[in-house]
C-alpha cells in the first residue's frame, strides 16, 4: 500500500504520525511510504532519516494525492479541507464530535477517516489515547513543580524537600491514566501525594501498584474542598467518558488555596475540572486567579515532541500495519477495537456519538464497510 505522512500545520504542533523507524518496518514489509519534505522536523527527524529508512521524500501535493493511507495526528483544518477525497483512508486524531465543519467536510468529500481516540479495545481502554495521557500526566506533575519556584509567581517551595524539611503536597483529582502518571512522577520527586477517584476498584489499583506511597481518598465536593486547602500542586485529571469534563474545584474553593500554589487542569481538552480554567499554550502556559497560578495547555503532549511522536507511532504502528496488509474492509472485520475507530465512510457517519453530537444519520460501518469474501 501506498503510506503518506503529512506535515502538521496546526499552530505549535512539532509532532509527526510516523517515525523513521515505524517507516522502517513498513518499508520491510513492502510498502511505499511517502513522507511530505521537513515534516519530521520538529521531532527532530531530518528528511534524510527518513530516506534512509527507504521512505520517500515528497511534496504535500504528492503525499495528499498518492497515498491511499493517510498517516496524520491532528485533525485537517480549514485549508486541508479541499484535500480531502474518496478513496483515501485518513489515521489520525478526529475529534470531530466537536467540529461540525470537519464533520461535514469528511462527509462529503467521500473519505474513510479513522479517528485514534475512538479505537476502543473489548476492555475499554483507548489504546491510541494513553500515550498521550501518560505523557501530559508526567508533564504535569514537572509543570507543577516547576511553577512552585517564587521567581515564576509560586509560593516559593521546593516540591521534594530536602532531609529536614517537609515536601510539598500534591493533589491529584481523577486517578486514570493521567493521574497515575502525575502521582508516579510527583511521588518521584518526593512530594506528598493524595489522589482523589470515585472509582473504589481503581483507588485499589493504584494502591496496590504504588506500594502505599500514595494516599487515595474517595472524591467528593467536601473532600476536594478539605484537601485543596493543604495542596501545594492540584492536578485536574477527571474524565467522565462522553461528557464535558465536570466543575469539580469552583472559584470559591480558590479562597482556601495557599497563595503561589498551582492547579494543573490536564482535563482543559474536555472543558477542564476547574471553574476559572481557560484553555493555554505552552508559549503562554500560566496565569493567576486569587492568587492562584494556573496551568491548562490543551496539547500538553505537543511540548515533548521527541516522545509524543515516539510514543504516538509505538502505539499506532500496529494499526497501521493491519491496514496496510489487509486493506480498511478487512483489517476491521479482524479487529473490532480498529472498527470502532471508523468515524466516517464514503459519506456515511458510522460513528453513532459523532451522528448524535451533530444530529445526523448513522449507519452502521458494517452496512458499508464489507469484507471482500
Ligand atoms: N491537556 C492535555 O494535553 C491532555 C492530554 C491527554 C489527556 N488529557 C485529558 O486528561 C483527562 C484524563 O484522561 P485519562 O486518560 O487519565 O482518563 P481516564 O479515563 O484514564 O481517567 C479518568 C479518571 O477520572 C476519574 N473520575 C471521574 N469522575 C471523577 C470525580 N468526580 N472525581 C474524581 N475522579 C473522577 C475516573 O474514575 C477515572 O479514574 C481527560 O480529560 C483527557 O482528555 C489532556
Amino acid at each position: 500500500m501506498r503510506i503518506g505522512v503529512a506535515k502538521e500545520v496546526k499552530t505549535d504542533e512539532y509532532r509527526v504520525a510516523l517515525t523513521p523507524a515505524g517507516a522502517r518496518e513498513l518499508v520491510l514489509k513492502g510498502h511505499d511510504v511517502l513522507v511530505e519534505t521537513t515534516a519530521g522536523d520538529g521531532s527532530a527527524f531530518v528528511d534524510a532519516d527518513y530516506e534512509r529508512v527507504g521512505a520517500r521524500i515528497a511534496s504535500v501535493d504528492d503525499v495528499w494525492n498518492e497515498s491511499e493511507l493517510l498517516l496524520k495526528v491532528k485533525e485537517p483544518i480549514a485549508s486541508e479541507y479541499p484535500r480531502l477525497r474518496e478513496g483515501l483512508v485518513l489515521f489520525t486524531y478526529l475529534h470531530i464530535a466537536a467540529d461540525e465543519p470537519l464533520t461535514h467536510a469528511l462527509v462529503d468529500s467521500g473519505i474513510r477517516a479513522v479517528a485514534y481516540e475512538t479505537v476502543e479495545t473489548a476492555d475499554r481502554r483507548l489504546p491510541l489515547l494513553a500515550p498521550m495521557s501518560e505523557i501530559a500526566g508526567r508533564l504535569a506533575a514537572q509543570a507543577g513543580a516547576y511553577f512552585l519556584e517564587k521567581p515564576l509567581g509560586g509560593r516559593g517551595l521546593l516540591l521534594g524537600g530536602v532531609p529536614g524539611v517537609q515536601p510539598g503536597r500534591v493533589l491529584v483529582v481523577g486517578g486514570g491514566v493521567v493521574g497515575y502518571n502525575a502521582a508516579i512522577i510527583a511521588i518521584g520527586l518526593g512530594a506528598q501525594v493524595t489522589i482523589l477517584d470515585r472509582s473504589i476498584d481503581r483507588m485499589r489499583y493504584l494502591d496496590e501498584i504504588l506500594h502505599g506511597r500514595v494516599t487515595t481518598v474517595m472524591s467528593s465536593a467536601l473532600q476536594i474542598e478539605s484537601s485543596i486547602a493543604d495542596a501545594d500542586v492540584v492536578i485536574g485529571a477527571v474524565l467522565v467518558p462522553g461528557a464535558r469534563a465536570p466543575k469539580l474545584v469552583t472559584r470559591e474553593m480558590l479562597g482556601v488555596m495557599n497563595q503561589g500554589s498551582v492547579i494543573v487542569d490536564v482535563a482543559i481538552d474536555q472543558g477542564g475540572c476547574v471553574e476559572t480554567a481557560k484553555p493555554t499554550t505552552h508559549s503562554d502556559p500560566v496565569y493567576a486567579v486569587d492568587g492562584v497560578t494556573h496551568y491548562c495547555v490543551a496539547n500538553m503532549p505537543g511540548g515533548v515532541p521527541i516522545t509524543s511522536t515516539k510514543a504516538l507511532t509505538n502505539a499506532t504502528l500496529p494499526y497501521v500495519e493491519a491496514i496496510a496488509e489487509h486493506g480498511l474492509a478487512e483489517a476491521v472485520s479482524r479487529d473490532p477495537a480498529l472498527a470502532l475507530g471508523v468515524n466516517v465512510v464514503d459519506g456515511k457517519i458510522t460513528y453513532e456519538p459523532v451522528a448524535e453530537a451533530h444530529h445526523l444519520d448513522y449507519t452502521p460501518l458494517d452496512e458499508v464497510l464489507l469484507a471482500p469474501a
